[in-house]
């Protein structure tokens, strides 16, 4: 079966009681014991819950890893994941990663748990260059946040299985629709599943995915030990929200493509960030390793910050919020707000200035997302009236 008819059978025949078609949302913290002679399949919910196994099981297929562990957040991901290291593990980042990443691992280095080069990996060969004798991973989020610049995943792959350290995808951007890392080399694939995974922006939550048995177990003790598994009726939700996942994708890229076009014309826009377009520096990468480009959309726009301003506040359709891959469009400026948490220094050196937008493509009408730019690109051009000061009167 193709995985967009496996999923819409995900978590059917789960419940042998009532054969409810939908699955049940196991909402219970405990399970009773028969007696205690033996175990039962589940005992406690942070261990384990049917709910979230079947969620667990259909991410896992999805991404074609040997299983999943579901945990609260994206974040809750990353920090389960390299809570595994040990103290004065060294881990390679590409540099441009999600500011939530990049404050994690600065804080965890300054606190002497893990040191942690951020490389420009544009050029795999410079991860070699960084390979310490204590470097356990190299962490990759491709496309880039908020940049879009691609990474080749077979080349680093192979650098990283040759150097004998483990090698951590983020493919929060893509969703496996779009991209499979585990087929490129990858030991472990990360997940916001907040974003397209779930799409309707009801829940946070995140997802590990290993290639090897071995590794979801190490992942799934670490959650269990941390505390940081996902709750049934998130799990529930972003189960049902995966079901309509492929779906979502082509629709969130062909709007996407049309913005991107749309923007790479527009004479307030200085470059249009869209692996997508023949003109993205990746786009030929993009194609071989990416089986789509996916909805996200930056460009730097011309303009002081007054009328970026101006554009932030005007825009209708597109909602001023952080976040991304849900079927509402959104706008933002990562500088001030998704980026807001990297290091100053992190965040000139990864190219994000004050001028860079970024836009997650919803899946509505394509005209009302084009009218919509198009009067909020208008409003950032026009100048403000001049503000008349008032004469206080002599006498007063
Ligand atoms: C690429 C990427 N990874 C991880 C995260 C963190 O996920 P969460 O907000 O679910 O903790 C985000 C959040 O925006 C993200 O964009």
């Amino acid at each position: 079966m193709h995985p967009q008819t496996r999923l819409t059978l995900a978590g059917q025949r789960t419940d042998s009681a009532y054969k409810s078609v939908s699955l049940p949302i196991y909402q219970s913290a405990i399970f009773r014991f028969d007696d205690t002679d033996g175990k039962p399949e589940y005992d406690y919910s942070r261990s384990g819950n049917p709910t979230r196994d079947a969620l667990e099981r259909t991410i896992a297929d999805l991404e074609g890893g040997a299983g999943a562990v579901c945990v609260a957040s994206g974040m809750a991901a990353i920090s389960t994941l390299l809570s595994m290291y040990e103290a004065g593990a060294h881990i390679v980042c590409s540099h441009d990663c999600y500011g939530g990443t990049e404050r994690l691992l600065t804080w965890l280095q300054n606190q002497g748990k893990l040191s942690v080069s951020f490389v420009d990996l544009s050029d795999p060969s410079s991860l070699s260059l960084h390979i310490r004798p204590e470097t356990r991973a190299v962490w990759v989020e491709t496309p880039s946040n908020p940049l879009l610049r691609v990474y080749d995943l077979r080349e680093i792959g192979l650098i990283a299985s040759e150097a004998g350290i483990e090698f951590v995808v983020d493919n929060t951007f893509l969703s496996p629709v779009l991209q499979r890392p585990i087929e490129f080399g990858a030991d472990f694939v990360v997940h916001s599943t907040t974003k397209y995974m779930n799409g309707h922006s009801d829940v946070v939550s995140g997802a590990i995915i290993a290639a090897t048995p071995e590794n979801r177990e190490r992942a799934h003790f670490a959650a269990n030990a941390l505390g940081a598994t996902s709750a049934p009726f998130d799990s529930w939700l972003i189960l049902r929200g995966l079901k309509t996942l492929p779906l979502r994708m082509k629709q969130h890229e062909e709007n996407a493509h049309a913005v991107a076009a749309y923007l790479n014309s527009h004479d307030s826009v200085e470059q249009v960030f869209y692996p997508g377009l023949a003109s993205h520096r990746d786009h030929d990468l993009a194609s071989t390793q990416q089986s789509g480009f996916g909805g996200m959309v930056s460009f730097e726009v011309k303009g002081d910050a007054a009328s970026i301003r101006r554009l932030l506040s005007s825009t209708r359709v597109f909602t001023l919020a952080e976040s991304l891959g849900g079927v509402e469009s959104l706008i933002e400026q990562p500088a001030t707000m998704s980026h807001a948490s990297m290091r100053v220094e992190a965040r000139e050196e990864a190219g994000i200035t004050d001028n860079i937008i970024r836009l997650s493509v919803g899946i509505g009408h394509i005209d009302d997302l084009l009218e919509d730019l198009e009067q909020a690109l208008e409003s950032a051009r026009c100048q403000p009236a001049p503000t008349i000061k008032v004469q206080s009167p002599a006498h007063v």
